[in-house]
């Protein structure tokens, strides 16, 4: 009896635009990769362990800033908002703003990661019963529509875990004006921008010392082996954190250990052993920073909170009059 052939599975069509991407950090003179890249599925629980770090200030000061300012900050925010969330993750930080919300109409969290944001918004839903969340999956740097029943209620912004330091200043500049739009003129932004500190501390909180951090920077090549037929000898490369103090931000490398060739998407590149790969910047921001950056992008700080220990900061934005 001859065997049926089994049919021939098609290979997981590879994302032209990641590719595209890829390609031209890696092309360039100094390579970098995007950093909106490291959120798939195994990176945003990578992220999620980070944030439970012993070094990672960020989320355990952003968690006391809302606890200690939360009142407060659902005061500015007034009642019956809709809270649209960039980046909202597993929206942790959120339901210390829900619970203290008065009747908030719906929330809207915006994120790259498809799986991550859905279970995040059905745990959400299951927590606040009357509270329709309506998740958006997509890329808030480039256009993307608010469903329907978001309403046309008074709109807050919330953009938490100071992602917007991942961007350059103008760039943060243009998501600022972005967000203002969507808020329109009766509505705010609640930013959460990472304060300028001593080394001492940003460094270890992105050179953890059980490797999260590694692991999760090392995903980002491990991801492209997966999706884009690529072969990242992982172990070929090493992960480091280190403050660029002029610059004011953590810039996040993929250290070559050698000389070596990769193949991606049919392409081969080049590294230099102790060549790097860019793949994050984290800026830090004073609070004239934080004003200034606001005026560019035609807003006002009307208020801003920091926590117990002064590390970090959530700035309540507003149209300039
Ligand atoms: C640093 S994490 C912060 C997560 C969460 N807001 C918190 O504070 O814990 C950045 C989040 O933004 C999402 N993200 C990054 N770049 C994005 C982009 N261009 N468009 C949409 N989501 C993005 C990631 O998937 C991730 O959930």
């Amino acid at each position: 009896m001859t065997a049926t052939p089994l049919p021939t599975i098609p290979a997981a069509p590879v994302d032209s635009v990641f590719l595209r991407d890829v390609i031209r950090g890696l092309g360039a003179g100094h390579k970098s990769l995007p950093c909106k890249y490291f959120y798939d599925a195994v990176g945003s629980r990578l992220f999620d362990r980070i944030c439970a770090l012993e070094e990672y200030y960020p989320t355990r000061a952003e968690l006391d800033l809302l606890t200690l300012h939360g009142t407060e900050i659902a005061d500015v925010a007034g009642p019956g908002v809709t809270l649209v969330e960039y980046g909202s993750g597993s929206s942790v930080k959120t339901g210390l703003l829900l619970d203290r919300f008065r009747e908030p109409a719906v929330y809207v969290p915006v994120d790259i990661s498809r799986e991550h944001l859905l279970a995040s918004a059905h745990r959400l839903a299951r927590r606040y019963p009357d509270l329709p969340v309506l998740p958006v999956c997509a890329d808030f740097t480039g256009p993307f529509e608010l469903p329907v029943e978001a309403g046309t209620g008074r709109r807050v912004v919330y953009f938490s875990g100071s992602t917007i330091g991942n961007f350059s200043p103008g760039e943060a500049v243009r998501l600022l004006a972005g967000m203002a739009r969507l808020a329109g003129p009766e509505g705010g932004l609640l930013i959460a921008l990472d304060l300028k500190k001593d080394r001492a501390i940003l460094e270890p909180a992105y050179n953890d010392r059980l490797g999260v951090t590694a692991t999760f920077n090392l995903n980002l090549l491990a991801r492209i082996n997966r999706e884009l037929r690529a072969n990242f000898a992982l172990d070929r490369f090493r992960h480091l954190a280190v403050y660029n103090e002029e610059c004011g931000r953590i810039e996040m490398l993929l250290i070559s250990l050698e000389a070596q060739r990769v193949r991606v998407g049919g392409r081969t590149f080049s590294f230099e052993a102790g060549e790097t790969i860019c793949t994050e910047h984290s800026h830090k921001y004073s609070p004239t920073d934080v004003h200034a950056l606001a005026g560019k992008a035609g807003l006002n700080v009307r208020h801003f909170w920091t926590d117990s220990r002064g590390l970090f900061s959530v700035a309540w934005m507003s149209r300039a009059e």
